[in-house]
């Protein structure tokens, strides 16, 4: 198995690598820092010598970073069993990506966006692949498509919130645009898990990383057949999202909307 992890240099995602390499998976690892993925790789070989690891350096802050990573998964030619959306911020203070998005939308929505549609046209050519975007029970309840980039005000929480709730009606679409007999598209919520997004956000601690890492590690390593496609995940078993992320108005929106601003035109 050859499985995509972004994110991967600390807390869920660096444990889902972890686990999936021992699993006998091929893991492709994902972070902003070459350091901490040397340390990453390190860490994961210390505990499974013969692992299989490959590292790339990208900041979901810039677009242009997230199109170069694309194209250098793509140069591998390689078919990819499982790409993980996992990367994420709780960002403290209005400021803006690269391209000019507020950071919580362009890291944590944005940017996984951009590079599963920059991969689905290999993705579609493999007999099966299985992606899951690692989203959160705190989903905004509603959303104002004139204001995706705080333009009517930034709170941390709201902005967290939002990009959450973009992660599951992204996966909601995807789902509904690719054919689920060759590729799923899942979304979940991890559990609240000691991390620095929790420390940072909320000033408090949680379950631990292992737990954060298992219905990932369960949906990466599960028959496509026994998950589905569409769905959301909370401890490995399929549960609601927030009504607004079932309103396929909303899933159409945002994926024209997301597509502009990505400048993507899918072919
Ligand atoms: N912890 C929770 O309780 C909880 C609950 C619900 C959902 N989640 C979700 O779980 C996912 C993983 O978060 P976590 O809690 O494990 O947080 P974390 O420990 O802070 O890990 C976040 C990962 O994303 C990477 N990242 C952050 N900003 C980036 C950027 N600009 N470009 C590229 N990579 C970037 C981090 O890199 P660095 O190592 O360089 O920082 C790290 O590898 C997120 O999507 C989060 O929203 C977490």
């Amino acid at each position: 198995m050859k499985t995509i992890i972004t994110g991967a240099t600390d807390g869920i995602g660096k444990q889902t690598a972890l686990e999936l390499a021992q699993l006998g998976h091929h893991v492709f690892i994902h972070g902003r820092n070459e350091e901490r993925l040397s340390e990453t790789k390190n860490w994961i070989l210390n505990q499974v010598p013969n692992a299989e690891i490959q590292a790339f350096r990208a900041d979901f802050a810039s677009l242009k970073e997230v199109s170069t990573f694309a194209k250098q998964l793509l140069s591998l030619n390689t078919a990819f069993d499982v790409l993980i959306n996992n990367a994420g911020v709780i960002e403290k203070k209005l400021a803006y990506s690269a391209d000019g998005f507020e950071r919580t939308f362009a890291i944590n929505h944005l940017a996984p966006f951009y590079l599963t549609l920059l991969l689905l046209p290999h993705l579609k050519k493999q007999t099966s692949c299985k992606i899951i975007n690692v989203a959160s029970d705190a989903q905004a309840t509603t959303i104002d498509f004139n204001a995706l980039n705080a333009e009517k005000g930034f709170n941390i929480y709201d902005a967290y919130e939002l990009s959450k709730l973009c992660n599951v009606l992204f996966t909601f679409k995807l789902a509904r645009e690719v054919d689920q007999n060759q590729i799923t598209v899942n979304a979940l919520h991890p559990g609240v898990i000691s991390t620095k997004i929790l420390h940072a956000g909320w000033g408090m601690g949680g379950a631990s990383w292992h737990s954060g890492a298992a219905t990932s590690v369960y949906l990466a390593s599960t028959s496509k057949e026994n998950q589905g496609s569409g769905h959301y995940y909370v401890n490995k078993q399929k549960a609601k999202a927030v009504a607004a992320a079932y309103d396929k108005e909303n899933q159409d929106l945002l994926w024209e909307k997301s597509l502009q601003m990505c400048q993507l035109k899918l072919s």
